[in-house]
């Protein structure tokens, strides 16, 4: 069975991945420090059902523990990388530890990968707020929704990179190491810019996962925050379509460095407005939402151009918005115990 090493297995992607890789015959060795909430109960769930699963717990800036757990596995197929501090806001408040966990950590990991591993691929969960907050490109607001101007497809990785918060210059520097190790020591790395991500087993908060975030609330009867007017929009890709992308990189023969946007695409562009009026049709919702002032550095709107991923991985997203948000609120509901100890 070949070795894939996911960094954040206990977190919301980096479980996703483990569970469907654990089930196709893939060792996985997991290592997470367990600081977002419910981390531990999805490493519990992993170590319960699936004999192939060897977890770490580790801090992705300890080089010293990375080392050890590096050098122990004899071939390591890929290496997926998805821990990191995830919120602008907590990179506002500690833009230092937030640059050690996502500019240091990553630079760990290729480090690393590059003494132990370099013939693998390495694959990091980079972010669409590498573009910064794309005040230069006009927005149109229609109906419910922001756009970006007439006939752009989406935004593409021609575009240049513009980091914006603590949180855009963290992954972002973590992004272009990424592919710099690519292109200086000839490895194989690929960089995922992501746009949303949604999916059951989330457990989004204020500042990260907002579908999520707002869904539990909805049906914990807590009170909604809304940051800015609402029609800001974000193209959603739900998370099994997400796995199946790195089911391909996987199994590709991917040599070099690549970047890719990733997302729902333009059709499956949701704003807060959308997700607020799905839940009432719902009848989930009862409150008014609470609105807060927009967040700094915010993109009003942001969609991918999938032309590249599309064209190169033959990938594209088959999980439509309606869809996906119908099977998140069917888990959310199903699970609303464990959602409730676990938010408490
Ligand atoms: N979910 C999205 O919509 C989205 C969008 C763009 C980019 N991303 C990126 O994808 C990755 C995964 O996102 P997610 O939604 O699964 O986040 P998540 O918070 O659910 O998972 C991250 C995991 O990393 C762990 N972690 C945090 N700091 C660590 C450290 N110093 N050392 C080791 N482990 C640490 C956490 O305990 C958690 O289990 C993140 O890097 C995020 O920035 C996510």
């Amino acid at each position: 069975m070949k070795n894939l090493i996911i960094t954040g297995s206990g977190g919301f992607v980096g479980f996703s991945l483990a569970k469907h890789f654990l089930s196709n015959k893939f060792n996985v060795i997991g290592i997470d420090n367990l600081s977002r909430k419910g981390s531990i109960n999805r490493i519990k769930i992993l170590k319960k059902n699936f004999k192939n699963f060897l977890f770490y717990k580790c801090d992705v800036t300890n080089h010293n523990m990375l080392n050890h757990i590096f050098s122990n596995v004899k071939k390591v197929h890929a290496i997926m990388h998805t821990a990191g501090q995830v919120t602008v806001t907590e990179s506002l408040v500690d833009p230092i530890k937030d640059f050690k966990i996502n500019g240091l950590g990553t630079l760990n990991l290729l480090d690393l990968t590059k003494k132990y591993h370099s013939k693998s691929k390495f694959i990091f969960s980079s972010t669409n707020k590498v573009y910064g907050n794309l005040n230069n490109i006009k927005v149109k607001k229609i109906k419910s929704k922001y756009y970006l101007k007439q006939n752009m497809k989406g935004i593409s990785e021609n575009l240049n990179v513009d980091y914006c918060s603590p949180y855009g210059c963290s992954k972002g520097s973590a992004d272009q190491y990424v592919k710099d190790f690519g292109r200086i020591f000839k490895m194989n790395t690929i960089v995922l810019r992501k746009s949303c991500i949604y999916g059951q087993d989330q457990l989004g908060i204020k500042g990260q996962g907002w579908i999520s975030y707002i869904i539990n609330q909805a049906i914990m009867k807590k009170k909604i925050t809304i940051f800015g007017n609402g029609y800001q929009t974000r193209d959603i890709l739900y998370i099994d379509d997400l796995v199946e992308l790195y089911n391909k990189i996987v199994n590709k023969n991917i040599k070099g460095y690549k970047v890719y946007n990733v997302g729902g695409g333009k059709k499956n562009l949701l704003s807060v407005h959308d997700l607020i009026d799905f839940l009432r049709k719902q009848k989930i919702l009862k409150n008014k939402p609470r609105y807060s002032k927009e967040r700094l550095g915010d993109q009003k709107t942001y969609y991918s151009d999938l032309s590249k991923v599309k064209k190169e991985l033959n990938w594209s997203p088959k999980i439509s918005k309606i869809s996906g948000l119908n099977k998140i609120l069917k888990y959310s509901i199903n699970n609303l115990n464990t959602l409730k100890k676990i938010y408490r």
